[in-house]
């Protein structure tokens, strides 16, 4: 069965991929992708560093390659990343002598940069990552103290907001970041929404990565975490789905051991009850990635073998599609 199917009814059901995966629109990969899922998100490809590598030259060969695959075969397109620390070029944030750039020369580049991205895929981008990975509980304020927040303060999270809205009114607009079951970050995050929202700022929606493991979050953790962004009145999506099999980041296999296979299917399909549960809030599910040859994190945090997705390197179903698609 398609898993966009099985879930029909509860929320679109994605996954993100690359361009390279998709080189043979009728190939295996790509067929795999038009099968299970209604939502696509491009790993990188829309990512600042791809689209703007140098100031005002934008190249959007491969953004346009993933957008297309998605709208040719009817599937949604969500948009990552519009602001974020990392995979960002440094010219950004730095003005010709070298030194930090001015709050308005920096916000200046972030909206012209928002304007080109999100305005050439004006109305046909569903759903924009608008700020990526913000909040960091171990500052004072608990917002990460990068580049965008050194120079520009929180208003750099307010002005990416309102530049896209400008750009794209139809677009919903998310606030993403990762380990929102940790109740501190999660509280800075949910104070940072609830302060945008009521300054008026355009936030529709917040994103859950959940780069989670086979031991963590458990869905008690998960639970709270949906319901306690409940009472904003905004979307939620859970953007970036995968279950790692390792417990830390030292340990490294060379195959995955069954017993771990059949916990992991079980920690999926009560992950997915949980999303259940909360499918008025739930808009779409998103995995980051597809199948366990592809996964990000057979790189980070080490190169390792790894097995956190539903699809084995042959693109075969592992028991965690199974435990998701099979009601009993
Ligand atoms: C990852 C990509 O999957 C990798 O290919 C790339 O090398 C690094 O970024 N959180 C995010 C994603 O928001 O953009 C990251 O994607 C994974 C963590």
């Amino acid at each position: 069965p398609s898993l966009k199917d099985v879930f029909e009814d509860d929320f679109m059901l994605g996954s993100a991929f690359l361009v390279s995966e998709i080189a043979d629109p009728n190939g295996p990969d790509a067929k795999l992708l038009k099968k299970h899922f209604n939502s696509l998100t491009a790993g990188n490809e829309l990512k600042w560093d791809a689209t703007e590598p140098q100031e005002g030259t934008f190249d959007f060969t491969r953004a346009d390659q993933a957008f297309r695959f998605a709208v040719d075969h009817g599937m949604a397109f969500r948009g990552h990343t519009l602001v974020w620390h990392s995979q960002t070029p440094d010219w950004v944030f730095r003005g010709a002598d070298g030194n930090l750039a001015s709050k308005e020369v920096l916000l200046q580049r972030m909206k012209r940069h928002i304007d080109t991205v999100v305005g050439r895929y004006k109305g046909r981008i569903y759903a924009w990552d608008v700020v990526n990975e913000v909040i960091d509980p171990s500052q004072p304020q608990g917002l990460r103290n990068s580049l965008w927040y050194q120079i520009a303060g929180e208003e750099y999270i307010e002005k990416a907001f309102e530049y896209a809205h400008a750009a794209d009114p139809s677009a919903k607009l998310f606030i993403n970041d990762y380990n929102t079951h940790d109740p501190v970050k999660r509280q800075y995050l949910y104070d940072l929404i609830k302060r945008l929202k009521e300054k008026g700022i355009p936030v529709d929606g917040v994103g859950h990565q959940m780069h989670n493991s086979i031991q963590s979050p458990s869905p008690q953790q998960i639970d709270a975490t949906i319901g306690a962004f409940r009472d904003l009145g905004i979307e939620q999506q859970i953007t970036e789905l995968d279950m790692s099999s390792y417990t830390n980041d030292t340990d490294s296999w060379e195959t995955f051991p069954v017993d771990l296979q059949i916990r992991q299917a079980y920690q999926y399909k009560d992950t997915f009850d949980v999303f259940k549960k909360h499918k008025d809030q739930i808009t779409a599910v998103i995995f980051w990635g597809k199948d366990d040859g592809n996964t990000w994190l057979r790189t980070f945090p080490t190169v390792r073998k790894n097995w956190p997705l539903l699809f084995d390197e042959n693109l075969q179903a592992k028991y965690a599609y199974w435990a998701l698609v099979d009601p009993g």
